[in-house]
């Protein structure tokens, strides 16, 4: 099929290169001039695992291209809109700008039977007012929000645990739906589970399980605090309580909390939408989840001043991690950056390293000093604070090595990821979160 795709961030890029994988004819369609050109080298304009090579195989192939023209969009049958939503600048609210132009600008190309699927995450209620502008072309819009992981997004994308597809009531619906399923054609034939709604349930289906997921990681956050003033271990508790299916392990990882492009913003832009809706008090509990994960990042602060003995001030800190999470070069909102942001304001002298990140964390925050390599971030630390689990200091930086670099012995696990007697058994004075 012909597919355009609107919005080629970490969304649209992946979609446009996983759609061209399953054999559609792709064309992608971004404002910005310079990712434009990189995605049509065959570049990811971002780390993502797989992107590169799904990206070189489309262009190669002639089924994928990239342009910053809207009018490549006429023709395509299907346009997916995934253009961000971002939090807005004064207020929780979600700021809808990218989406309403995104629209407005390709209302003008759509052709009588085409389909637009959104897939941004939007407030609910969004759908119905863009629905006109849509049908106005004679085209239909149908509500198709995206689940995937930063970092698992190629495999996400073609290969989800569901597919949910709002859409308007009656025959149009119908032929909208099985024109996605056709689009979706691997993934529906291997039976993944593709649920037909209306718009609300669809735009709600994407920020109810991202409320759930942070709400998972605030309720283990808000356990470590309590375990933290009675000796417990939030890491063997969540142990214990993920062996009951129904609670489950997944998300129940315990550290400096959740960050990214979607969770936090995800959470406010909800809270905000249901105050409109006269329904606050049925989302407060999100104010709680986002309170508590934002204090994680302080107590992992504290844990180091402690550490130091009190203060921080002109000690050196290796700060190993600045994306949100591994296997992403992600900082927005990053818990990992807003930790060395803390420190240095506190006159630590910090150096943030991050096999991936380090780029994008310069561009945001130049004020901190960073080491491409991580024993360079190491060498001369009086504290070492690991705040985003990549391999490299989960699994390959052994105590020892560290001590051999590291002028003090004080780590701060502040993902929970290293093993605490092992640190302990080569001499370092080991600090996790809700750990005693
Ligand atoms: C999330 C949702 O998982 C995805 O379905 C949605 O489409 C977009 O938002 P993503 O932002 O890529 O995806 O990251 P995710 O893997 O969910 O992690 C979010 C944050 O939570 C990260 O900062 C991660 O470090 C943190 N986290 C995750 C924890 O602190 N503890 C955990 O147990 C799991």
């Amino acid at each position: 099929m012909r597919i355009s795709v609107i919005g080629c961030g970490y969304l649209g890029a992946v979609h446009a290169a996983a759609m061209a994988s399953i054999g559609h004819d792709v064309v992608g369609i971004d404002v910005d001039e310079r990712k434009v050109e990189a995605l049509s080298q065959g570049k990811a304009p971002f780390f993502e695992p797989g992107l590169a090579e799904i990206l070189t195989e489309g262009v190669a192939s002639g089924r994928l291209t990239f342009t910053t023209d809207m009018a490549a969009a006429r023709g395509a049958e299907v346009h997916f809109v995934g253009v961000g939503t971002p939090q807005q600048a004064d207020g929780y609210a979600a700021d809808l700008t990218y989406v309403n132009a995104a629209f407005d600008a390709l209302a003008a190309y759509l052709q009588p039977g085409d389909i637009v699927a959104g897939k941004s995450t939007v407030p609910v209620g969004t759908a119905a007012a863009l629905a006109s502008t849509v049908s106005d072309a004679g085209a239909t819009l149908a509500w198709n929000p995206e689940f995937l992981r930063e970092g698992w997004a190629v495999q996400d994308t073609i290969d989800p645990d569901r597919l949910v597809v709002g859409v308007p009531s009656g025959e149009e619906g119908e032929r909208a739906a099985d024109i996605l399923r056709a689009v979706y054609h691997p993934a529906v034939a291997k039976g993944t589970p593709f649920i037909v709604t209306d718009y609300a349930t669809a735009e709600l289906v994407k920020v109810s399980a991202n409320a759930f997921l942070a709400t998972k990681i605030s309720f283990i956050n808000a356990m470590a605090e309590i375990a933290e003033v009675t000796g417990a271990d939030v890491t063997q508790l969540a142990d214990a309580i993920g062996h009951d299916v129904r609670i489950g392990r997944r998300f129940l990882g315990a550290g400096i909390g959740f960050g990214g492009g979607c969770l936090p913003k995800d959470i406010r832009a909800f809270s905000a939408r249901a105050e409109e809706l006269g329904r606050g008090e049925s989302v407060a509990f999100l104010r709680e989840v986002d309170a508590i994960n934002l204090r994680r990042r302080e107590r992992a602060v504290q844990l180091v001043i402690d550490g130091l003995g009190g203060s921080v001030f002109g000690r050196k800190v290796a700060v190993l991690g600045a994306a949100f999470k591994p296997h992403s070069d992600d900082v927005r909102d990053s818990p990992a950056l807003d930790v060395a942001v803390r420190l240095h304001g506190l006159g630590a002298e910090v150096v943030v390293t991050d096999p991936q990140a380090v780029e994008n964390a310069r561009r945001s925050h130049p004020q901190l000093t960073y080491a491409e390599a991580r024993d360079e971030a190491l060498t001369g630390a009086d504290a070492v604070v690991i705040v985003t689990e990549w391999d490299e200091y989960r699994r390959e930086l052994s105590p020892e090595h560290a001590a051999s670099l590291a002028r003090g012995r004080v780590v701060v696990d502040g993902r929970n990821c290293l093993n605490a007697s092992a640190w302990r058994e080569a001499g370092w004075s080991y600090h996790g979160m809700g750990r005693p």
